[in-house]
């Protein structure tokens, strides 16, 4: 761990807070120790997926359920979730309306390879919601991502891609890539650091600039080879970038100068309002997408678009003269997603709840910006909707900005530090997302123990 000094904080506190709270860990998560023991013998890394190891915990904690804002262990420690599995439960763990559609149709077969009798409904209610008139339906945000961006470049017969350095989709190969400032502004890249087994250069055919950088934007569109920017309204997945006064109503007119599809990722800012950024602010997206909470945290994914990229697949698949699509996936549009998806527009997206969401999430940011000031640190909190993330330093202009000012030892000493006392954030960055069930209460705890974490690691200088 590197403890390098920064204003505020006393590295040799933060050292020795960690090292108390890694024994506090080990002393309350027997169980979950002695459940790690087992799945080792047969996990990759000891958990069903390896990035479950990202938690900075001495060893996995094992969830026996999860309700509502609350978490509970092996051990029977509950905690105040503002992680929801990383926005897959933003609406609630196991909603009762979820829960429901999952006990009704779950019997009435899950997979048929054929539509389910509600599928116009829902896709009726998706257009209603949304705004867009066609839709389809994916398991996970990372294959409504992959198939946009097919669909993008073969409706437009142009070869590359632009996406915001620092992005994350998914693990679309083609976005998994960072800028290369090296090369000045001509928006080249390279593979992303770390990772696995990729057999082709992912950065090939992509081009990444700043986010809020217009001007950037605008040079690599002007050549006319880009079929799609595939953007997130707001980043969040290197911290969370905020889009400067205007700079998507840019975007969006630049794209559609230079003829290039506008595919907004709503994965994490469905956070923002009922129906999302896109309807918040008008971005009038070609194909716009979002997975996790959905379906209120069932896998599903969807991505909806205009008639013209509509019109645009149609001819592409006339066209085409047979063969694989190489899109798809066999339980995509399953029955029991579907029936989940239409519980989550129905129950789950309702303006109440976001009312409730706005609420929590803005008492949590206000408290937040308080005790920042309160302990002299200089640091900021940023907000989508129900979404929050702070940051240690001022608000940042786009990713790579928003890399520097990381302080990864720090975040690692915080969530466990809250972990300890009964908090859940997102082992990544600082995110805190606030469901309709989470109230004043929840937002103090947090609160009160990240002020007791800061007084005890907090320098004057
Ligand atoms: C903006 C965004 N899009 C897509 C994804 C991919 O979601 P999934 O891992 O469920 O495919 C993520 C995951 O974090 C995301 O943050």
């Amino acid at each position: 761990m590197n403890y390098a000094r920064r204003p505020g904080i006393d590295s040799a506190a933060l050292r020795s807070l960690v090292t108390r709270e890694n024994e506090s860990f080990l002393a309350t998560h027997r169980e979950s120790a002695r459940l790690a023991a087992g799945s080792a013998a047969h996990w990759l890394n000891g958990v069903p997926m390896h990035w479950m190891r990202d938690w900075n915990t001495p060893h996995p904690l094992f969830v026996k359920r999860a309700r509502g804002v609350e978490v509970e262990d092996a051990d029977g420690n509950r905690y105040v979730d503002f992680c929801f599995g990383d926005t897959g439960a933003m609406f609630g763990h196991s909603p009762p309306a979820i829960a429901r559609a999952l006990a009704e149709n779950g019997a009435d077969g899950i997979t048929a390879m054929l539509p389910a009798e509600r599928a116009a409904r829902v896709g009726e209610k998706l257009a209603n919601l949304f705004g867009l008139p066609f839709w389809q339906m994916t398991q996970t945000a990372t294959d409504a991502n992959r198939a946009a961006l097919r669909w993008a470049r073969a409706i437009s017969g142009r070869p590359r891609i632009l996406c915001f350095d620092g992005c994350y989709h998914g693990t679309v190969d083609e976005t998994l890539v960072r800028a290369m400032p090296e090369l000045g502004d001509k928006g080249g890249t390279r593979p992303r650091a770390g990772l696995i087994g990729v057999s082709h250069d992912v950065s090939a055919a992509t081009d990444a600039v700043p986010f809020n950088d217009v001007a950037a934007l605008e040079r690599v569109l002007a050549r006319s080879r880009t079929a799609a920017v595939i953007a997130e309204p707001v980043m969040t997945n290197i911290g969370m970038v905020l889009p400067e006064e205007g700079f998507l109503r840019r975007l969006r007119e630049l794209t559609r100068k230079h003829g290039t599809l506008l595919i907004i990722d709503e994965t994490h800012t469905l956070s923002t309002q009922r129906g999302g950024y896109s309807r918040a602010a008008d971005l009038q997206p070609d194909i716009w997408v979002c997975g996790k909470a959905i379906a209120g945290g069932m896998p599903c994914a969807v991505f909806g678009f205009t008639a013209e990229v509509e019109s645009g697949m149609r001819r592409v698949q006339r066209d085409r003269g047979g063969g694989h699509s190489g899109m798809g996936t066999t339980l995509s549009g399953n029955a029991l997603a579907l029936a989940c998806l239409e519980a989550s527009l129905d129950e789950l997206m309702t303006p109440s709840n976001y009312q409730a969401m706005q609420e929590a999430a803005s008492y949590l940011s206000e408290g937040l910006g308080r005790l920042f000031a309160a302990q002299s640190l200089p640091w900021h909190v940023g907000r989508v909707g129900a979404r929050l993330e702070f940051g240690f330093g001022k608000p940042p202009r786009n990713g790579a900005e928003s890399e520097r000012e990381a302080w990864p030892e720090l975040e690692h000493a915080i969530h466990l530090y809250l972990l300890n006392r009964g908090v859940l954030l997102t082992p990544f960055h600082n995110m805190m997302l606030c469901s309709p069930l989470t109230t004043s209460a929840h937002a103090d705890r947090l609160l009160k123990s990240l002020a007791d974490c800061l007084r005890e690691i907090g320098s004057a200088s």
